[in-house]
């Protein structure tokens, strides 16, 4: 294990699976204290989504813990700003504060302009757009009182160029690199940096839509109407194609380095910009 966080503190939305659970345990590999916040339940009755459970983010915990850090979670819905306050409170009350924030929770749901109903462009505006923005205005200012610190959230390949069917999520993901954006700016002169991440395919349930779906109409959810599910399935192969790496799937864990990176001091002069991990499908 080495040394590059120790003595930090982390907060991580979306912590109980995939990306944020990949870069939860590596922050702690990296010597820093993890606060993983997850919603853990079904997000929308509207977007299909197989949820995360309560005991993913317990496991995040234990591959924590096995670091020699310490863990806090809570079960959050970044939708609701009033507890996520509650949960900013708790921490400072617990360990004092925080240093480093990796807003990473998301979903991702597929709908043509032409079929949307309300609920499909809010929920997916109001989870990755809405929701991140409360995250990032409930802990700033911890990061603040801290003297400085450093804001990963994470944004898409889909924040970058348009996806047919996924209007919304490309909206939301294009809406974060503003969010970004202006932040770095503001926040620049309490010494802190804030950048996005740009995840390419990654191999989690966000993307294996087989799974996903599987999961989801189990326990009573709505299958996508054959049209949407071949545009999400064209979309996944037109990334694989042009992916000069030659890797189908990145893991997580391929990513984790990169938040571990910008959390880091190594970073300190790299605001307002992105990082791509896409195994060259951005190139
Ligand atoms: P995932 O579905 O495995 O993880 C997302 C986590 O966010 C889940 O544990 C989920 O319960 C949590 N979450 C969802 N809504 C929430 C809410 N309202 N409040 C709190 N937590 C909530 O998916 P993955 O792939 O790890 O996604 C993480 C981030 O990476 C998302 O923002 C996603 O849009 C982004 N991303 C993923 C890519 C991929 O290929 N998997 C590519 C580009 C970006």
């Amino acid at each position: 294990m080495n040394e590059l966080l120790k003595g930090r503190i982390a907060v991580v939305t979306g912590a109980a699976r995939g990306i944020g659970r990949a870069g939860a345990i590596a922050l702690a590999q990296a010597g820093a204290d993890v606060v993983g916040i997850d919603i853990a339940a079904r997000v929308s009755d509207i977007l299909d989504f197989a949820p995360a459970t309560p005991e993913q983010l317990a496991d995040t915990g234990k591959h924590v813990q096995a670091c020699g850090r310490r863990w806090l979670s809570h079960i959050v819905d970044q939708r609701n700003i009033d507890a996520l306050r509650a949960v900013a409170q708790s921490i400072e009350q617990q360990w004092g504060g925080i240093d480093i924030l990796f807003a990473n929770a998301g979903i991702q749901a597929f709908k043509p302009i032409l079929a949307m109903e309300d609920a499909d462009w809010h929920d997916q505006i109001d989870v990755n757009l809405s929701g991140t923005a409360n995250v990032l205005r409930v802990f700033a200012p911890m990061l603040v009182k801290r003297g400085g610190g450093r804001i990963i959230v994470t944004s898409s390949t889909q924040g970058q160029h348009g996806t047919k069917s996924g209007a919304s999520y490309s909206a939301s993901k294009w809406g974060l690199l503003g969010l970004m954006k202006s932040a770095a700016l503001e926040l620049g002169e309490h010494h802190i940096t804030v950048n996005a991440l740009i995840p390419g395919l990654i191999n989690t349930a966000l993307t294996r839509h087989e799974d996903r779906y599987a999961q989801a109409l189990q326990e009573g959810g709505k299958q996508p109407s054959g049209d949407v599910a071949k545009d999400e399935q064209a979309a996944i192969k037109a990334m694989e194609a042009k992916t000069p790496l030659g890797v189908p799937w990145i893991e997580p864990e391929d990513v984790a380095p990169a938040v571990v990176f910008l959390a880091s001091d190594a970073a300190r002069m790299i605001t307002g910009t992105t990082l791509a991990v896409t195994g060259g499908d951005s190139a």
